[in-house]
């Protein structure tokens, strides 16, 4: 075991926010997320249910504190016409879901099914318009729709449909995937069909304004931001978004359980991808937006694996190993080092697509590694940041490297102070030395979230096998803590 270094530069005058809307999450009507995860239907009798909303998963996620909830795409969302969504159940039209799975579905999953849910959940919800397909005045009538509380066309047709208060919906995406599924346009064309759309979507009184956000670059596409940047004002766009899988190759994405050590390390190196891609579209956002006004949005992010054999390659049914729990461990951790520029972010997806925090099946459920992740990180939302520095050894496969150690860490309003760190080493543990620097640490403890094996998944035949334990080896020695990361594992450290 080598030697890896953490030096926490607590500073008081310091004052970074790790925004709480960083531990988003993102349903998108994509195979068994919407329909079936979230909603079974008012009229099912075999699940508990609050209008058609499954009551195990309300109470899951409230547990992990969403801060707010994507909807209703990704891809989508630039085929969707939210009027369908509305009014009578039975006299709602059906729509063909395109781009997943080619299913017909009766949009009884509409509107006031979703906004209702997202107050059961207590959590903000963030609606993707429809730019790809739609009118720019269909856009513009559902921000009144759901925000208006006056007499208008849309609030009074709300009204009708039995909701007389307005939800007040603050965040907005404007299309989703503009370079792709949601119209293949260049960042030129995108940036100024963008200032149209968004200088239509009235605010009509939202306390604060809306929080309008841009579709934004694939990965490593630096141009589309810069132009994004370059092309519309501060005054129309409060986030730039950003989207990075980590992924092996798009065309031979992997199994997602029985995936070999080359495989694991490479979808490492993808997840270890996104420091880099936030470190540089920051740098283009701070050459046009020194102050800070504008916010770097990860608005889809996760593993992307080839389907569960035999089903439906278009609902990207995935299993959750502890090689998922390293990617959320890893990319949180990349997120709250960056909490300067990165203000809002969400997992893809909720439940039972790509890299899911819920699972499933009839009227089971079961809780993946990646939330109990999220669930141990929850202690960041809207703590200080405490910068630091970490020297880590590598995880090495072949001739390539990448640091088999990350960390971060925060101070929450009550002066506790948390520290995650990941250890995505396969094999080897890490021994980690963390200098306190200024903090008084007078005493530690944590959990722990690891496996036996690395390719080990929480099942429906056994749901609790990986779950957070609690860890005592952390040890305080004058200032520093010592402590051992075993290989595959994610600690929460807890200090007084
Ligand atoms: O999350 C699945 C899909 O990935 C989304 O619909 C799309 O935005 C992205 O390509």
């Amino acid at each position: 075991i080598g030697q890896n270094t953490v030096q926490l530069e607590f500073d008081s005058k310091q004052t970074i926010v790790i925004n709480k809307h960083i531990y988003g999450h993102f349903a998108e009507h994509l195979g068994r997320c919407i329909y079936e995860g979230f909603y079974v239907g008012e009229s099912n009798t075999t699940v508990p249910h609050t209008k058609g909303i499954r009551n195990d998963v309300v109470e899951a996620l409230k547990k992990l504190q969403i801060p707010n909830l994507r909807w209703p795409g990704g891809c989508f969302a630039d085929t969707y016409h939210w009027k369908d969504g509305i009014g009578s159940k039975e006299s709602r039209p059906t729509i063909v879901n395109n781009w997943w799975g080619g299913v017909t579905e009766d949009n009884s999953f509409g509107t006031h099914d979703f906004l209702d849910m997202c107050e059961l959940l207590e959590t903000e919800p963030y609606l993707a318009g429809n730019v790809g397909s739609g009118e720019v005045q269909e856009l513009a009538d559902w921000v009144q729709y759901v925000n208006f509380s006056g007499r208008g066309p849309m609030s009074d047709l709300r009204k009708l449909n039995g909701r007389q208060e307005p939800w007040s919906v603050k965040f907005w995406g404007v299309g989703n995937e503009a370079w792709g599924c949601g119209g293949n346009m260049t960042a030129d064309y995108y940036s100024d069909i963008y200032r149209k759309y968004a200088t239509f979507m009235s605010d009509w009184g939202n306390s604060g304004g809306l929080y309008r956000v841009a579709s934004g670059a694939s990965s490593d596409d630096y141009n589309w931001t810069e132009t994004l940047m370059k092309k519309i004002p501060s005054s129309l766009m409060k986030g730039v978004a950003l989207h990075h899988y980590a992924v092996i190759d798009w065309s031979k994405k992997g199994p997602s359980i029985d995936f070999t050590e080359e495989q694991y390390f490479k979808t490492m190196k993808s997840a270890w991808f996104m420091n880099e891609l936030v470190e540089k579209h920051s740098a283009i956002m701070d050459k046009y937006d020194p102050k800070g006004k504008i916010d770097l949005v990860v608005d889809e992010w996760g593993g992307w694996y080839e389907v569960e054999p035999g089903t439906n390659p278009g609902f990207l049914y995935q299993q959750n190993t502890m090689r998922d729990a390293m990617i959320a461990g890893m990319t949180l951790n990349i997120f709250n080092n960056h909490a300067r520029r990165v203000k809002m972010a969400n997992l893809a997806q909720t439940i039972n697509v790509l890299q899911a925090v819920i699972l499933t099946e009839g009227e089971k459920m079961l809780l993946t590694p990646t939330y109990h992740v999220m669930e141990m990180y929850k202690v960041h939302q809207d703590a200080t940041l405490i910068p630091l520095k970490l020297t880590s050894e590598d995880f090495t496969f072949k001739d390539e490297h990448i640091p088999a150690v990350s960390v971060s860490a925060s101070q929450n309003s009550s002066g506790q102070t948390h520290i995650s760190l990941v250890n995505i080493d396969p094999k080897v543990a890490k021994k980690i030395s963390v200098d306190m620097g200024e903090i008084n640490a007078k005493a530690v403890n944590g959990r722990i979230l690891t496996a036996k094996k690395l390719r080990d998944y929480n099942s429906f035949l056994e749901p609790q096998k990986i779950s957070p334990q609690q860890f005592t080896a952390a040890v305080l020695n004058g200032g520093k803590i010592e402590v051992e990361i075993p290989p595959f594992s994610v600690i929460v450290l807890q200090v007084n």
